[in-house]
Parts: structure tokens; sequence; C-alpha cells
């Protein structure tokens, strides 16, 4: 694996497969690997030839309160956790080289409404800061096929949805969430949990999995089964932020007859925001 810091030998590199003929594929992140990381690699294999890892904790992305300064920082057990799942090229920039005139007055890319609600309420200029990244990575890599996980089912949405609307050239697939055995989502956040949260953190995926069984057995009373959700995991020492079934892919509330929904949840609980979510198919 051939590791870069500078837009042009990323260019340089993709440049060279493309005119092979080659198809690339690009996974986003932000270091500090686990597993679920490693599965989009994987996902990438059946999708393309050459693989292009991004590392990048993105400034624009954190809230002034957020925790980009301790956010965890692994490059070299990212290169290598790289290097064996068969990732080609690892492009690790410093913020200048891809904010050169500063993350604050960079021009910036919002995907309306999808960006505001559910997690982008609670993080303003979150999402702001995820489409503005990516679209500057789809950029600089030219890949053909990008993967995202389904952990971050809203981010994914809002990619998809740039990528259609400013008609950008690239394929965006999704890979489903990787667990712990106990069915904690995987996330670098997880490290800022105590022993004692991280004994109860499984609750999350718990309540996500009875608010989709009953979702799945016809229930209809959404606004009963979001207060559910909230309840069960307030009585577990969390902070929801929201528990809500909205329609998949898109997001909307449901409507009546829409069969394919998502329930997701943001809940905090020490130092640490929590978020997962389940897919499920009505009746
Ligand atoms: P990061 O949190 O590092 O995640 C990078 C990718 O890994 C995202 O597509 C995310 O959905 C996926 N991922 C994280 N945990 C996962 C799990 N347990 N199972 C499957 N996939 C998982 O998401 C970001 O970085 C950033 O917002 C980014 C897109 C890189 C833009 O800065």
């Amino acid at each position: 694996m051939d590791t870069v810091t500078t837009i042009a030998a990323v260019r340089e590199h993709v440049r060279a497969w493309r005119r092979q003929g080659l198809r690339v594929a690009f996974v986003p992140t932000m270091g500090n690997l686990h597993a679920g990381h490693v599965s989009l690699i994987e996902a990438a294999r059946r999708h393309g030839e050459r693989f292009v890892a991004s590392i990048f904790v993105n400034p624009m992305q954190f809230g002034p309160n957020e925790d980009f300064a301790h956010y965890p920082r692994t490059p070299l057990e990212d290169a290598r956790m790289l290097a064996s799942a068969g990732c080609d090229l690892m492009f690790s920039p410093e913020v200048r080289e891809v904010y050169p005139n500063g993350a604050e007055r960079a021009t910036r890319v919002e995907v309306p409404g999808l960006s505001r609600v559910l997690c982008g309420e609670f993080r303003p200029g979150h999402f702001e800061g995820v489409s503005t990244v990516v679209a500057k990575l789809f950029h600089i890599v030219e890949p053909d096929v990008a993967v995202f996980g389904e952990k971050d089912f809203q981010q994914l949405a809002i990619i998809r949805r740039m990528v259609a609307d400013l008609c950008m050239p690239v394929e965006v697939i999704g890979a489903p969430t990787v667990r712990d055995a106990d069915g904690l989502a995987m996330s670098s956040r997880n490290q800022y949990l105590t022993a004692q949260e991280r004994s109860v953190a499984p609750i999350i995926y718990a309540t996500l999995q009875a608010a989709a069984t009953r979702l799945a057995a016809g229930d209809a009373e959404i606004a009963s089964i979001e207060r559910c959700g909230v309840q069960t995991l307030e009585q577990a020492g969390f902070r929801p932020d929201y528990f809500a079934v909205r329609e998949a892919p898109d997001l909307n509330p449901p409507s009546p007859g829409a069969r394919n929904l998502v329930v997701l949840t943001a809940a905090r609980v020490g130092k640490a925001r929590l978020i997962d979510n389940v897919q499920v198919t009505r009746p």
C-alpha cells in the first residue's frame, strides 16, 4: 500500500489506474479504524479493482463544543489495518492541504432539508461539513464507486442526494453495520464509554430492534413506538436526542402505505453520543 498526503499524489496514482481502465473504489474515513471500517474496504472489493481510503479528521463537521481536538488519532495502526485489508492507497492529508484557505471561509456544499432533521437538528452545521468534505474528496480522488456505512444512515442519505443533485459521476454503495457480539454498533466514540456505560450501551440496539419488531408485526402507532423508545432509553440512563421512525431511504415521516422504514436514534451517555439504526419492512 502506498501512503500519500498531497492531492497531487492521489491524482497521479488514481489517474494512472484509470488510464489502464481499472475501476477505482473509495472509502472515506476519519481514521481510528475498527472492523466496521474494514468491512467497507471488503465491500469496496466487490465493486472495484483498486482501493483508496482517506484518513482525515474533518474540522468542518465538528461543532465548537465537540471532540475535534480529542478525536482518537491512530495513524500507524490505521495504515496497518488498511494494508492488510488490501487497500492500495491511503490518503491522509493535513488540514491545510484540504482547506488551503482555512475551513472557516471555505466554499460549502449544503443538502437542504435532509441535513437539518434528526442529527442535523442537534448538531448544527455538522452535515454541511460532511457533504463539503465528501464533495472535496470525490473531486480529489475521482472514484468510480464510494462506500459508506449504513451505521450513519442519515449521512449516507445526504451523500446520495448530493451526488444526484450535483450530477457527480460516482456510484454510492451502502454497507451494513458491523456490531460487537452484544449488539453495540462499532464506533470510534465507543472508547469514550466507562465500563459501566459500555455495559448498558447494547440497550440502544435492543430498543431499536423492539421498535422494528412492532413495525414488522403491523403496529402503525408510530408516535407510541417513538415514545416507548425514548422512555426505555431514559430508564436505562441515556439522554436520547431523538428516537424516530422514518421512511427509508429518504427519511420522510412514514406515509401510511410506506413499507420500507428505518428506526433511528441518537442518545448521550456520559461523554459519548451514540447513534444507531435498524431497517425494517412492514407487512
Ligand atoms: P467515520 O466515522 O470514520 O466513518 C467512516 C465510514 O465508516 C462511514 O461511512 C461510516 O458509516 C462507516 N462506519 C463507521 N462505523 C461503522 C460500523 N460499525 N459498521 C459499518 N460501517 C461503519 O463517517 C465519517 O467518518 C465521516 O463523516 C466522513 C464520511 C469520513 C466524512 O468526514
